[in-house]
């Protein structure tokens, strides 16, 4: 791991989770998400310590652990930080267990809890909330504030005045889809919202949350457009197998089968959050349907026997 420039101010330190920094004239930085906690913030700590730099603020694009799990040991090393958040991350970043009890649908389980302390050590307040349109005025430097939501509600992505954007997981490479075709998502229509967006921001660069990439605007745009297409897909997988009325767990079966996905307890509620969005996207433009008929509910395409004649 190491501090690699992008262009003038504006660093990154690569990883699984890839952390942005904007470093000021004297020295301190803007770090956009830390990462997970644990070594992974150690080794940060030290390049930043190598480089002479300490933080003065931190912006988390969204809540899950793997972007701001080291947030509190950024902030021990730097109490005087400020950390930044849109108000739907504030909520789960406080409050974790929140974050839990949203992903099961109810009471979290402690199995959830003992495997999300692995990354997140301790929870931090949230000093600032921001929204995409905000343009924040930090050190004489201007960092607007750009819509990723989607992939999370609240998501947001940071434009430094290098001309670089952070996007966080608005979008996953093409790589990726083509082993996994899928997409974490909480918003189908803010996603769609968000990656169509991408042409009106003005940069030079992207970087993502989840890839060892810098991406020329046109390139970008070109991801944008999988990431499209492969939500098309994933309204298209709904409404074939919709076309007979299915329980959720039918659903959530045929689709994972058909992808290669880890299955795991919590990824396995991390699908059926994106599978949820999906469904309520249709069942608010009217295309299907739910029943409940002897205590099952079922999803089906509306006016089927229209569609069928
Ligand atoms: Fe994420």
């Amino acid at each position: 791991m190491e501090l690699m420039n992008i262009r003038n101010n504006t660093y990154w330190i690569r990883g699984g989770t890839n952390t942005g920094l904007y470093v000021f004239e004297d020295n301190t930085a803007l770090m956009i998400d830390v990462g997970l906690g644990g070594d992974r913030q150690e080794k940060i700590l030290k390049i930043l310590k190598d480089n002479n730099i300490s933080v003065s603020y931190i912006i988390n694009t969204h809540e899950h652990e793997d972007h701001i799990g080291g947030n509190y040991q950024i902030k021990k090393e730097f109490p005087n930080l400020e950390i930044y958040a849109s108000k739907r991350a504030k909520v789960f970043i406080e409050n974790p267990d929140i974050y839990l009890d949203y992903l099961t649908g109810g009471r979290r389980s402690d199995i959830l809890v003992k495997e999300v302390e692995k990354y997140i050590q301790k929870s931090v307040t949230i000093d600032h909330v921001i929204k995409p349109g905000d343009i924040l005025e930090l050190k004489g430097h201007k960092f607007t504030i750009v819509e990723c939501s989607g992939h999370t509600e609240g998501g947001i992505g940071v434009l430094t005045d290098d001309k670089v954007v952070f996007l966080a997981d608005l979008m996953v490479t093409e790589n990726s889809l083509k082993k996994f075709d899928f997409l974490f998502m909480s918003d189908f229509a803010s996603q769609i919202w968000s990656l169509d967006n991408l042409r009106n921001i003005d940069f030079d660069i992207a970087i993502l949350g989840h890839s060892s990439g810098k991406y020329s605007k046109k390139e970008t745009l070109d991801i944008a457009t999988s990431n499209y297409k492969a939500l098309f897909r994933m309204l298209e997988f709904l409404l074939n197998s919709l076309n007979r009325a299915k329980t959720f767990d039918q659903l959530i079966k045929d689709f994972v089968d058909k992808r290669y996905l880890v299955k795991n307890y919590i990824a396995f509620l991390e699908y059926r959050n994106s599978l949820n969005a999906a469904l309520a996207y249709l069942l608010d433009s009217d295309v299907i349907t739910y029943t409940l008929n002897n205590n099952m509910l079922r999803y089906k395409l509306r006016n089927i026997d229209d569609i069928k004649n």
